[in-house]
């Protein structure tokens, strides 16, 4: 207002004012008898509700592509740090994750689950392949009792989530319940179910053995064993990598992080990654391992070339994720079982970490 200006209509006058505050919004109360305690709908335990209203009602299109009806689960992983005693989890720099579970996508997109409270969770939208749509980069947590619901996987936020007819399906049928203690949060095996961390050389070791290693295994004058060479500008060395799918551990002697605890199956399909680090290095040969996308199974060179089959709603050999016939049948050999498949897809969604809770150093 400038100072002198008449002030006709529309003036305010306070309804309260304490000159010792600022007081904004401020509002008649008076006294009430105290409301009765209503019970909360979830057992208020350890646990927290994480849950949608409809995963495909999604604004991030640019990272999130979920075509109608291809969500059939939704996945949620537990996020641990150095701080359980593993320092580097792979080359891949993603934080520690194990498997709650997947709990299933209702018919109207809906999805809930109990998962421990105060513990980082982050999701994965699951196709009928049990590969990972679209990966949540984030850990989210919640408090005991705390319900959790978000609209979709991130809904519109100047639009209204609206629940017809006022419940969701998966509330209806009930949250399934994925919070256990935390002593029991490991693999007690590498099946569908059981799984929960995927300790590269316990859990996938075996099938590179059993399926890979009578081809792959780093004689560079056999096809599909492509090599490099990597020469350290910084330190002077230089080292060559065949692509080698045994379980022998390799003194990485190149880069700023040289290491020797990765196996040649690791480096060969999750790469080098963080430990060329800083050093200016210079490949030549064939190009480097690229074969897998940490988080993103779907998108990795290794899922597409093996091309997993349908694992939901029922296993069918016959239906593949892509076109194309997949790589251990069209060399003639003894397909990995779908569990085999399931456990690659698993560990390279969860970021393709070396070191889990079953094998830490
Ligand atoms: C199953 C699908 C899905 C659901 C349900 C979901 N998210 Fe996410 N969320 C994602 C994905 C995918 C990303 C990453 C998006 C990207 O990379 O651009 C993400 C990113 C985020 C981010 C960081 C990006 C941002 O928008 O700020 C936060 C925070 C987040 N989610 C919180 C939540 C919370 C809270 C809920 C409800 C409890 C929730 N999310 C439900 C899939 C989901
Ligand atoms: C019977 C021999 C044989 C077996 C067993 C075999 N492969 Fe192969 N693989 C090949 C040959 C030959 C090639 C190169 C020609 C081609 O791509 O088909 C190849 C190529 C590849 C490539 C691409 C390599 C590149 O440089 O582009 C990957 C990745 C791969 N195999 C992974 C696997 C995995 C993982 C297994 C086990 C689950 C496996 N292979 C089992 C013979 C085999």
């Amino acid at each position: 207002m400038v100072p002198g200006t008449p002030q006709k209509a529309e003036t305010r006058y306070p309804l309260y004012d304490d000159p010792a505050f600022w007081d904004v919004q401020a509002r008649p109360i008076k006294p009430r008898a105290e409301p009765p305690v209503t019970a909360s709908v979830i057992n208020s335990g350890p646990s927290f509700l994480v849950s949608a209203i409809n995963v495909y009602n999604t604004s991030l299109t640019n990272t999130v592509r979920v075509p109608p009806g291809a969500a059939v689960k939704v996945r949620l992983i537990e996020g641990f740090s150095g701080e359980e005693g593993i320092m580097t989890f792979g080359t891949t720099q993603f934080d520690g994750q194990s498997l709650y579970g997947e709990v299933p996508v209702m018919p109207d997109g809906s999805f809930a689950a109990r998962v421990p409270a105060n513990v980082p969770v982050h999701m994965q939208i699951v196709d009928k392949f049990a590969l990972a749509l679209a990966n949540e980069a984030v850990w989210i947590s919640g408090r005991a009792g705390e319900q959790r619901t978000c609209g979709g996987c991130h809904e519109n936020r100047s639009e209204q989530s609206a629940v017809t007819p006022g419940q969701t399906q998966a509330m209806l049928s009930g949250a399934e319940d994925l919070d256990v203690p935390r002593v029991d949060r490991v693999s007690t095996n590498y099946t569908y179910g059981k799984v929960r961390g995927v300790p590269w050389d316990k859990a996938l070791q075996p099938i590179f053995d059993s399926k890979c290693i009578a081809c792959h295994d780093g004689d560079a004058s056999k096809p599909g064993n492509r090599s490099f060479t990597v020469t350290d500008m910084t330190t002077g060395t230089s080292q060559t990598f065949v692509f080698d799918l045994t379980g022998k551990k390799v003194n990485v002697m190149v880069g700023e992080k040289m290491t020797g605890d990765f196996t040649a199956s690791y480096l060969s399909i999750m790469g080098l990654g963080e430990i060329l680090g800083e050093d200016v290095v210079m490949i030549t040969g064939d190009k480097p391992f690229d074969f897998a996308v940490p988080a993103n199974a779907a998108g990795s060179k290794v899922i597409e070339k093996l091309n997993p089959p349908q694992r939901f709603p029922t296993i069918d050999t016959s239906v593949r994720r892509f076109p194309g016939t997949p790589h251990l049948l069209d060399k003639g050999v003894a397909d990995m079982t779908p569990d085999e498949y399931y456990l690659l897809g698993l560990s390279i969604d969860m970021g393709g970490q070396f070191f889990s809770r079953e094998n830490k150093p």
